[in-house]
């Protein structure tokens, strides 16, 4: 709809920025870290392997320092689980507890939201050697570790995340380095395992914090049909379902939605329910949504005949026989890694998330990977990705005046830091890392271009995004 007078960004809005631990910390065997699954990745086509990364762990203060100069309201990063509990259960590591509670402290020193993830794709090695997400266990584990981490910590964090990208880590184990292609009728079996852990965690810290509030961090977009023919929008629309809807709707209403679970039925896919899972579910409520944004997807009703050669990535897919083929969208570019480019789809996700839940939502990662260039005078001009962080926040700000609840906005990321599959050399960050995919050099962080201009956004309350 239009707007004749458009409203700013609300006073207290959470201008953030995000990381995860296995993809920025690097120290992957220090102080008593145990293995988590991403540890396994070696080099490969030359892309980097994750035990150095940013190496955020050794860069702490450095880094904490140059986010109180940028400004920040939020910092969004997660907690590695073997840095605090190295075998999944049982004995803690107190230096890990050390270097969580240093680090909040010092953000909140300097006025910065900590934001905290619990869960960002670095499960236990030694919870997967018996089964990770298949094995019941792991709800008992994980709550375990919220335990922990909520005792520790929730007496200065006040905003907490569950799992990172559940419906992803369902749909691309193989890409997201969960160490194996699991089919998909055990991967909605661990999908329905993550659920009831994080309404279990979601529960427990209501119950033992409750200043605190906590929600989950899918990866939500808008699914367009290809045309206006009813057979396309179908497609869509089930499509949503289940790589959206499905895990909204249990984490908001802790139940299964109606058209994900036919499509289960007719697949053979229904994962086992136990006793009181469901109760455990119905139990958990999320107090605000974190949405991850990256690109649209456009689809539309498959042919007869269609095959599917590749899983695809998290805004990558080729479809499903029977249910939908994607195409591309001639109204949209793309990143120099295929991803489709759309700002205004930002709004659209947030106003179909906002009629369907009504709840707050923070925009938990969005941003732009591309390589950088660093100057000899150690600049990065990356005007291209303050292009597609500005044309994002002017779709966001429309979002709110439509009336989406949102409550801040971390890009993806702070920090230069390894991609999930595509290497260092795809970059996100406010801050450039001197580094390359088989040489760390000194890890030396340069300023680009985008960190002085989001933090002229962020001194104005996004009322100058020029
Ligand atoms: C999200 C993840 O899928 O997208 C991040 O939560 C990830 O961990 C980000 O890094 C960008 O994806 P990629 O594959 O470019 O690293």
């Amino acid at each position: 709809m239009h707007h004749d007078h458009v409203k700013p960004f609300p006073e207290g809005f959470l201008w953030g920025a995000s990381t995860s631990a296995y993809q920025v910390e690097g120290a992957w065997d220090e102080d008593g870290k145990g293995m988590s699954v991403q540890d396994l990745t070696e080099p490969h086509d030359g892309i980097t392997d994750f035990k150095v990364t940013s190496d955020h762990y050794h860069h702490m203060a450095e880094d904490v320092e140059l986010m109180a100069e940028l400004g920040l309201k939020a910092y969004r990063f997660s907690i590695a689980w073997t840095r605090i509990i190295p075998e999944g259960v049982g004995d803690i590591n107190r230096k890990g507890l050390e270097f969580y509670g240093d680090l909040i402290d010092r953000l909140i020193a300097v006025g910065i939201e900590p934001v905290v993830t619990m869960y960002h794709f670095d499960l236990p090695l030694a919870l997967q050697k018996q089964g990770g997400w298949s094995n019941r266990a792991t709800i008992d584990a994980f709550v375990d570790y919220s335990r922990v981490i909520f005792d520790a910590f929730a007496d200065r964090v006040k905003y907490w995340l569950t799992i990172n990208e559940q419906n992803m880590m369902v749909l691309h184990s193989a890409v997201l380095g969960t160490g194996e292609d699991v089919s998909e009728k055990s991967a909605y079996q661990q999908c329905h395992h993550m659920f009831v852990a994080s309404s279990k965690a979601m529960k427990l810290l209501h119950e033992t914090h409750p200043g605190c509030k906590i929600g989950p961090a899918p990866n939500i977009i808008s699914v367009y049909p290809a045309s206006s023919k009813p057979e396309d929008v179908a497609a869509a629309n089930e499509w949503s379902c289940l790589r959206n809807w499905l895990y909204y709707d249990a984490y908001v209403y802790g139940r299964y939605n109606p058209i994900v679970w036919a499509y289960f039925e007719e697949h053979d896919l229904c994962p086992t329910i136990e006793p009181g899972d469901l109760e455990a579910m119905a139990e958990g409520h999320p107090d605000y949504l974190g949405m991850n944004y990256y690109a649209t997807e456009t689809v539309q009703a498959p042919p007869a005949d269609m095959e599917v050669t590749s899983g695809g990535d998290q805004q990558h897919t080729q479809g499903i026989p029977g249910m939908y083929q994607s195409v591309a969208n001639p109204n949209l570019g793309k990143t120099q890694y295929g991803w489709t480019i759309d700002p205004v789809g930002i709004r659209n996700t947030l106003c179909e998330t906002a009629s369907r839940y009504d709840l707050p939502i923070l925009i938990t990662e969005n941003g732009l990977g591309q390589h950088d260039t660093l100057t000899e005078d150690g600049k990065v001009h990356d005007d291209y990705r303050i292009d597609f962080l500005r044309k994002h926040y002017e779709q966001a700000r429309l979002a709110i005046n439509d009336g989406v609840k949102l409550i801040g906005f971390c890009p993806w990321s702070y920090i230069d830091l390894v991609s999930t599959h595509e290497g260092f050399n795809k970059r996100y960050g406010f801050v450039y890392v001197d580094r390359t995919e088989d040489d760390v050099k000194e890890l030396k962080r340069y300023k680009k271009d985008s960190f002085d201009w989001y933090k002229k956004v962020i001194a104005t309350n996004g009322a100058d995004l020029g």
